[in-house]
């Protein structure tokens, strides 16, 4: 192989300058103002709340990064092989610390010629990108600042693509927006093109709840944050004390469902959503939510949409990768 030069990351933004604002401020008068209140976990991910949700994959209790990481291992070369992609692109990429793990497959076979990381999170995303740039050589790394559904319609067809999209985020879309989002792959994907799913999967919920609950309470940390993020962003005056974290098991949805409960009655302004709101005692914000799949579930979904699955790898059972394409008349 030639010696390659370093080449210099160069990034899109979807968002324009004030999308972020104004998504935000749509999201909290839509979510705060009346009850059952909601907030809408994109904007967990500040550069602190990133920096929590990396403390947590390292928490014993979670056991998904390890699990997904382990899998992504041994199954690289095969991923590699039955993509036949020259272009990984990356939902949700954050630090993309696990990707190195295909990245490298993809280098072994010097087959990769581009890589777009996407997501909402501008500073994690700009790092990101310029250690890949960095760290192989002759990769064009292709940035992209965007919401995973919002903005997937407007990434550019390149080459055969590989949509990586990990970490069971997936698992945190409502039902409809994962149907969207799924419809938006098949849109999107050329008949040549792949999805690889990272997901999680249905086991005893003891085990579930304790990932979203550890005993350093970093989960609660990294919920509480939003509030913070509300805080600085919209010129809010939540008290993070006056809140606590709790996790519920939801069976009939197979999730777990994060919620902020006020251990008082208590006033908040939103000045820059000009919101005056008043929470009860024991009332509970929703902050996010996480899907546990089976495989079955999802070939199903995959199917409503005119997907389907060519290859899953599930080694010890505790989290699943899926390989998914467009599906062809049989
Ligand atoms: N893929 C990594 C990170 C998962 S954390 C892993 O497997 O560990 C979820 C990531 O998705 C964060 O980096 C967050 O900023 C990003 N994210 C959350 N909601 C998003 C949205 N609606 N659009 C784009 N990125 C989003
Ligand atoms: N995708 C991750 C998951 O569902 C996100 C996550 C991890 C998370 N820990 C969390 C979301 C705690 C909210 C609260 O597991």
């Amino acid at each position: 192989m030639s010696p390659r030069t370093i080449t210099e990351p160069v990034f899109d933004r979807h968002l324009g300058d004030d999308w972020r604002e104004q998504a935000l401020l749509a999201d909290v008068s839509a979510g705060l103002a009346a009850p059952p209140r909601r907030l809408t976990p994109r904007w967990l991910y500040d550069d602190r709340g990133s920096e929590l949700y990396t403390e947590i994959t390292r928490l014993p209790e979670y056991y998904l990064t390890e699990a997904e990481r382990s899998l992504l291992r041994s199954a690289a070369t095969e991923i590699v092989e039955v993509s036949g992609a020259d272009t990984l692109i990356e939902l949700g990429s954050g630090t993309s610390d696990k990707t190195t793990t295909l990245l490298d497959a993809f280098a072994a076979v010097d087959r990769l010629e581009r890589f777009v990381p996407l997501d909402v999170s501008e500073q994690t995303l700009r790092d990101a990108a310029a250690a890949l740039a960095d760290r192989y050589p002759g990769l064009q790394v292709h940035g992209v600042i965007g919401d995973f559904v919002e903005h997937l319609a407007v990434v550019p067809h390149e080459g055969v693509p590989l949509l990586a999209f990990l970490g069971s985020t997936i698992g945190n879309l409502y039902p409809s927006q994962r149907a969207d989002f799924f419809r938006s792959v098949a849109d999107w994907l050329p008949d040549d093109g792949h999805l690889l799913l990272g997901v999680d999967l249905v086991k005893p919920v003891d085990r579930i709840m304790a990932a979203y609950n550890d005993a350093e309470g970093v989960t609660a940390e990294f919920t509480l944050n939003v509030l913070a993020v509300l805080n600085r962003e919209l010129d809010a005056d939540f008290d993070l004390d006056a809140f606590e974290h709790v996790g519920l098991w939801d069976p009939n949805h197979t999730r777990v469902d994060l919620r902020l409960r006020s251990l008082r009655d208590q006033h908040v302004s939103i000045r820059g959503a000009a919101l005056e709101i008043d929470i009860a005692e024991g009332e509970e914000i929703r902050a996010e939510i996480s899907t546990k799949f089976t495989l079955a579930q999802l070939d199903a979904e995959f199917a409503a949409v005119g997907l389907e699955s060519v290859r899953a790898w599930t080694g010890d059972g505790d989290v699943a990768l899926v390989m998914v394409r467009r599906s062809r008349p049989a």
